[in-house]
């Protein structure tokens, strides 16, 4: 078991005084192209990282513990705190008329948090598929996606996509996944990263953004608008010459999502075909999209992406949401540590907060780790 594994189950134990009846994880997410694209029906492609958030589970009226917050809460209600994630799963499954018995659960978990790399979902993800082994659901881990992704629209408040609870769900080790976030269908594409000498460099901007906040529901909201205007039912059924039809912010919006699709199929196809120096320039590209057309980058994000440039990475860009969270770097291993050196004094150079680093493994998805049925 991994070490957060552990840690969830010992909190059970600790704190109820019994064996869990079974241990989840799942994992966080970063995205390597295809942003705000997933609630336009469009193609995302992340992959899992080697964070995960755990939940040791079983039946039993002792309410959620988080080992992580010390910290304890009732298993119903609802506070703005973590516990809304397992408690909004249970809500959405029960929704669907599942016969969800009441558990009790202890989590523990290393995604950092609020960084944008989905530690929510990584709760989310790991609590339906916890409940769905406990209950016996048999439920498709597309189908836990949709009511994890259904849990954060109606019970958190949060407006999102699917993206981040399907990467978690189903994105296997050493692979990326080209979703399809109309038809939901998947496609996982090997990432040997290490054995052509590249690395993902990953820069939290410690820029807290807050997924609430309306600036997210306002860019959605113009999505909508847009496909609206150009009379179809998703953004991505728009193409490049249906823009004309469109003026002002909505243009500018989908002029992103329409062009951001392409990239990704492109993206895919460059992964494929091992051409690394065409993926970097999709990122590279998809990152001035999000900044100038989408609007939702911030001064640190580009500035990390502009020394990426500057040190030689294939490719950089803003990862997840935006408005704060992480960029990302694809870029050779040896020239990560120069990257990282400079990103730093241009980081204090410009008066911004001190960033925190990271490379990950792309890595599997959530899984159940012990008492399996
Ligand atoms: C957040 C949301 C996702 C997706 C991204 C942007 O991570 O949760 O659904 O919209 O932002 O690509």
């Amino acid at each position: 078991m991994r070490e957060v594994e552990e840690r969830a189950r010992a909190a059970y134990r600790a704190r109820f005084g019994v064996d869990p009846t079974l241990v989840a994880s799942a994992p966080g997410r970063i995205n390597l192209i295809g942003e705000h694209t997933d609630y336009s029906g469009g193609f995302v492609f992340p992959c899992a990282i080697d964070r995960r958030v755990a939940a040791a589970i079983g039946t039993g009226t002792g309410g959620f513990y988080s080992s992580d917050f010390g910290e304890a809460r009732r298993a119903t209600g609802k506070d703005g705190s973590w516990a809304d994630y397992p408690r909004g799963v249970v809500w959405a499954l029960r929704e669907d008329g599942h016969n969800v018995p009441e558990v009790q659960a202890a989590f523990a978990g290393d995604v950092p948090r609020a960084a944008g790399l989905s530690s929510s979902a990584a709760i989310e993800a790991a609590t339906a598929l916890a409940l769905d082994a406990l209950a016996g659901l048999g439920l498709s881990r597309t189908l836990l996606a949709t009511r994890c992704q259904r849990a954060e629209n109606g019970f958190v408040g949060v407006n999102c996509g699917i993206m981040d609870q399907y990467a978690s769900l189903l994105c296997r080790a050493g692979s990326a996944l080209r979703i399809d976030c109309r038809s939901l269908e998947s496609e996982t594409v090997p990432l040997p990263l290490e054995t052509v000498g590249l690395a993902l460099f990953v820069c939290d901007t410690r820029v807290k953004r807050g997924l609430g906040t309306t600036a997210y529901n306002e860019r959605r909201a113009s999505c909508e608008r847009a496909a609206e205007i150009i009379g179809v039912p998703l953004l991505r059924d728009a193409r490049v010459a249906d823009l004309s039809k469109l003026e002002g912010t909505e243009l500018m919006r989908a002029r992103h999502v329409v062009t951001e699709d392409e990239r990704v199929e492109a993206a895919v196809r460059a992964l494929r075909s091992g051409d690394y120096v065409g993926f970097g320039q999709l990122m590279y590209a998809s990152h001035a999209s999000l900044r100038d057309d989408f609007e939702v980058s911030v001064p640190e994000l580009d500035a990390f992406v502009e020394v990426a440039r500057e040190v030689g990475a294939l490719g950089a860009r803003l990862t997840g949401a935006g408005f704060g969270g992480c960029a990302i770097a694809l870029i050779e291993r040896e020239l990560a540590a120069p990257l990282e050196a400079r990103a730093r004094s241009r980081f204090a150079a410009a008066g911004f907060g001190e960033p925190a680093f990271y490379q990950f493994r792309p890595s599997e998805g959530a899984e159940i780790v012990a008492g399996a049925p």
